[in-house]
C-alpha cells in the first residue's frame, strides 16, 4: 500500500499504534508490526481465557551485562540469532532491544540490561548483536535514544550533557549499530538538554542524516507528551495506542498546528516499516531447535563469567569439599537471577541448582542457605549452620548477590554495597575457612571494601541465564576456563566515581564530568580502583609480543603476538587502547578503540591483526563542529586490562598522514 492510497484519518491513526504491542493494520490491509521485548530473552504478552495477562515462558539468556563481559562479538551474534529465533517462533517481528545506553553511574537500576561504560565496546556488540537478530528475519530495535542513564524521575528528568560528551559517548553506540541497519529505534523517556527524547529532533537528525538510519523511531511506552509535537521533531510510531494523545494529535491537525506532510514523513516511514517486516518475515527458516538456543544461552554464560580474584583456590582441587551457601546457589525462584522489569523473562527451565551440578560433577558438597536474600530473620535462622559447614570442609563457596527486587527498571539501586546480611555470611563464613570464594549474582559493579581482603577468590556470574548453573559448576572444576573480562571499572566505593555527586538530583542531571566516565576518568586521574576496566582472570597466562604498525591507505594496521604460556587451553581478550601525547583539547588518558579474543591452545602462540581507522583518533571537535584529526603523536596501548598495558608503539599524524615513530 502507498502513501497515496491512505485518507489523512488513516494516516494519522497509522502513527499512533495498535493496543500495546502492534501497529495498525486497517483490518489486514496493512502488516500489523507485532513488538515484544526484550534484550535478553523473549517476554512474549498474550491474553489467557479469563482475561488476564500473562507472559509465555522462553528461553533466558544472560543479561546484556554478562554478554558485555565476554568481549565477543561472536557471543552477540550468537545471541542475537538466537533471540531472532525465538521471535520467529512466536511470530514477532520486532524485538525491543538491545538497549545500549552508558553506564554513567554504577547505581543505574538497568546497568544490568545495558553493555558497559565504553562507547566502543558497546557499539561493536550491539552491532553483532543487530546483525544476529536481523539474520533471522526479525527486526531489532536499538534502545533508548538517549542518555537514559538513571532511572529515578525517567520520565521528567533532564540529562544536561554537552555536544562533544554525546557524540563521542552517548551518541556513539547508536552510530555503530547503526552500521547494521536495524529496523528501529527506541526514544528515551528522559529530555536531552531540555528536550524530551520522543520529540528530540536534533538527535534524530543526526541518526537520519549521520548515521545512515534508515529505520523507523518508535517510542518508549508512554513516553510520549505531546503527539504532535512528537510528530513534527519525526518520532514514528507511539506505542502504545494511546486514546488521547491520538485525539488531540487530531485536534491539532484540524486546527493547522501540524501539516500533512510532516504527518506523511513518519507515515510512511511506518508503511516502509510494515514493507520491510514483511519481507524479512520470508527470510525465516527454521534453525537451531530450542535445546541448542538454551545450549547458546550457557556459551555466553561461560564467555561472560569474569574471574576477578584467585589466590590459587579455583579451579577446585580434586576430592576437594565444598561447602556451598547463599540464598543465590539455590534460589527459591529463579527471577531472583536476573534484573526487574520490561526485561524480565519467564524461564522456560526455572531449575537452577549449583550444589546438584557440582555433586553432578563428583564434587562432594554440603549446602546451607545461610541468610535469604536481606532478612534479618533469615541471619539468626541459619547462619551457624552455614558456618559449621565452612570450617568442616576445603573449600568454602559462598553465593550472593542482588537480582530483581535490588536491580529494576523504574528505580536505582540505594547502595553498591551487597545487603548486609550477604556481607555477613560472607565475613562469618570466610573466619572458618580461608579458601572462600565469593560467587557474585549482580547486574552491576559491587562495592567489595568489606570483604574482598577476607576471601581467596571471586567470580563474578552477573544474572547468568537459564542452565549457567551447569556452566557454573564447569568453571569452578576447570572443565572450562575463565576468559571474560569487566566490561564496567569496579570502584572501591561509590563517592569515586564522578557522576555519583550529580545523581538524585531533582530535574536536571549535569553530566558535568564530561568525558571522564569509567576508565576514561579513573586513568586520566590515577585513580585506585577494585578491579579496572577490562580486568579478568584465566586459568592460562598468556604473554604479549611483537607490536608492529603499518600505515594504510585509512588508517594504521596494528599486529602482534599472543602466547598461551600454561597447559591451558584459553581465550584472551586483548584491548587497543589510543592516548594523545600532547593534546590540544582535553582527552582522557586513553580510549577503547578495538578489541580481540584470540582461543589460544596451551603452550602455542598466535598474531592478530587489526586496522584502527583514522576516525580512532579523532575528537569532535566543539570549535569545528566536525570530527577532527589534530596533527601530533598518538600512543597505541595493548592491555590485558586498560591498567595492565602490555605493549606500546607511537606513531605520527600529520597532515591526515600517518607515520610510525
Ligand atoms: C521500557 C522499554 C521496553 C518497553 C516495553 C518500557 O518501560 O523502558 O525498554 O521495551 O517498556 O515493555
Amino acid at each position: 500500500m502507498k502513501l497515496s492510497d491512505l485518507t489523512i484519518e488513516e494516516k494519522l491513526r497509522l502513527i499512533c499504534g495498535k493496543g500495546a504491542w502492534h501497529t495498525e493494520d486497517f483490518g489486514g490491509k496493512l502488516p500489523a508490526v507485532f513488538m515484544s521485548d526484550g534484550p535478553v530473552g523473549l517476554r512474549t504478552m498474550y491474553e489467557r481465557e479469563d482475561g488476564v495477562w500473562d507472559t509465555y515462558p522462553a528461553v533466558a539468556y544472560p543479561s546484556v551485562q554478562v554478554l558485555a563481559n565476554t568481549w565477543s562479538e561472536d557471543c552477540a551474534r550468537l545471541m542475537g540469532e538466537c533471540l531472532g529465533e525465538d521471535a520467529a517462533e512466536r511470530g514477532v517481528d520486532l524485538l525491543l532491544g538491545p538497549g545500549v545506553n552508558i553506564k554513567r553511574n554504577p547505581l543505574n537500576g538497568r546497568n544490568f540490561e545495558y553493555f558497559s561504560e565504553d562507547p566502543c565496546l558497546t557499539g561493536t556488540l550491539a552491532k553483532a548483536y543487530v546483525e544476529g537478530v536481523q539474520s533471522r528475519g526479525v527486526g531489532a530495535c536499538v534502545k533508548h535514544f538517549c542518555c537514559n542513564n538513571l532511572e529515578f524521575d525517567r520520565l521528567h528528568q533532564s540529562s544536561d550533557v554537552d555536544e562533544r560528551t554525546l557524540r563521542e559517548v552517548y551518541y556513539r553506540p547508536f552510530e555503530i549499530a547503526c552500521e547494521a541497519h536495524p529496523v528501529a529505534v527506541m526514544c528515551s523517556y528522559n529530555r536531552i538538554n531540555g528536550t524530551y527524547g520522543s520529540e528530540y529532533k536534533k538527535g534524530y537528525d543526526v541518526l537520519r542524516g549521520e548515521f545512515g538510519f534508515d529505520g523507523a523511531i518508535i517510542s518508549d511506552w508512554d513516553a510520549v507528551r505531546d503527539r504532535t509535537a512528537a510528530a513534527k521533531a519525526g518520532l514514528d510510531v507511539e506505542m502504545p495506542f494511546n486514546e488521547r494523545n491520538y485525539e488531540r494529535l487530531v485536534a491539532d491537525f484540524k486546527a493547522g498546528r501540524i501539516t500533512e506532510a510532516e504527518i506523511d514523513a513518519c507515515a510512511s516511514r511506518v508503511l516502509a516499516l510494515g514493507e520491510r517486516v514483511l519481507s524479512m518475515r520470508g527470510q525465516r527458516v527454521p534453525k537451531r531447535t530450542e535445546a541448542e538456543r538454551a545450549e547458546a544461552a550457557k556459551t555466553v554464560a561461560a564467555e561472560g563469567a569474569v574471574l576477578l580474584k584467585n589466590d590459587g583456590v579455583l579451579p577446585l582441587a580434586k576430592g576437594a569439599k565444598a561447602a556451598v551457601c547463599g540464598y543465590y546457589a539455590k534460589p527459591d525462584d529463579v527471577k531472583t537471577l536476573a534484573g526487574g522489569g520490561s526485561s524480565q523473562v519467564v524461564w522456560k527451565d526455572a531449575s537452577f541448582d549449583l550444589p546438584a551440578q557440582l555433586t553432578a560433577r563428583g564434587v562432594e558438597n554440603v549446602y546451607e542457605q545461610g541468610c535469604a536474600i536481606d532478612t534479618v530473620w533469615s541471619v539468626r535462622m541459619d547462619m551457624r549452620r552455614a558456618r559449621l559447614n565452612a570450617s568442616a570442609s576445603d573449600v568454602n563457596l559462598v553465593c550472593v548477590g542482588t537480582g530483581n527486587l535490588i536491580e529494576f527498571e523504574e528505580g536505582d539501586r540505594r547502595s553498591m554495597r551487597l545487603p548486609d546480611v550477604q556481607e555477613k555470611l560472607i565475613l562469618e563464613t570466610a573466619k572458618e575457612n580461608q579458601n572462600t570464594v565469593v560467587i557474585l549474582f549482580a547486574g552491576a559493579a559491587v562495592d567489595m571494601s568489606a570483604w574482598l581482603d577476607s576471601v581467596a577468590g571471586v567470580v563474578y556470574a552477573g544474572f547468568p541465564g537459564m542452565g549457567a548453573d551447569a556452566v557454573l559448576a564447569d568453571l569452578l572444576t576447570g572443565a572450562r576456563n575463565f576468559c571474560g573480562k569487566t566490561s564496567e571499572t569496579f570502584p572501591y566505593e561509590l563517592a569515586d566515581v564522578p557522576a555519583a555527586e550529580s545523581f538524585l538530583s531533582a530535574g536536571v542531571t549535569r553530566y558535568q564530568e564530561g568525558l571522564d566516565i569509567g576508565y576514561r576518568y579513573f586513568t586520566s586521574y590515577d585513580m585506585p580502583v577494585l578491579f579496572p576496566f577490562g580486568h579478568g582472570l584465566s586459568y592460562s597466562e598468556f604473554v604479549y609480543s611483537d607490536l608492529t604498525l603499518v600505515p594504510t591507505e585509512t588508517g594504521v594496521r596494528a599486529s602482534f603476538s599472543i602466547e598461551n604460556t600454561s597447559e591451558r587451553d584459553g581465550a584472551e581478550v586483548a584491548q587497543v587502547y589510543v592516548h594523545e601525547c600532547a593534546p590540544l583539547v582535553y582527552r582522557p588518558e586513553e580510549e577503547l578503540r578495538d578489541f580481540v579474543k584470540p582461543f589460544i591452545k596451551g603452550g602455542e602462540r598466535t598474531t592478530v591483526a587489526l586496522i584502527l581507522p583514522m576516525r580512532a583518533f579523532a575528537h569532535w571537535s566543539a570549535s569545528r563542529d566536525e570530527w577532527v584529526v589534530t596533527d601530533g603523536v598518538y600512543e597505541l596501548r595493548i592491555g590485558a586490562s586498560c591498567t595492565d598495558i602490555r605493549l606500546t608503539a607511537k606513531i605520527r599524524i600529520e597532515n591526515g598522514k600517518i607515520s610510525v615513530l
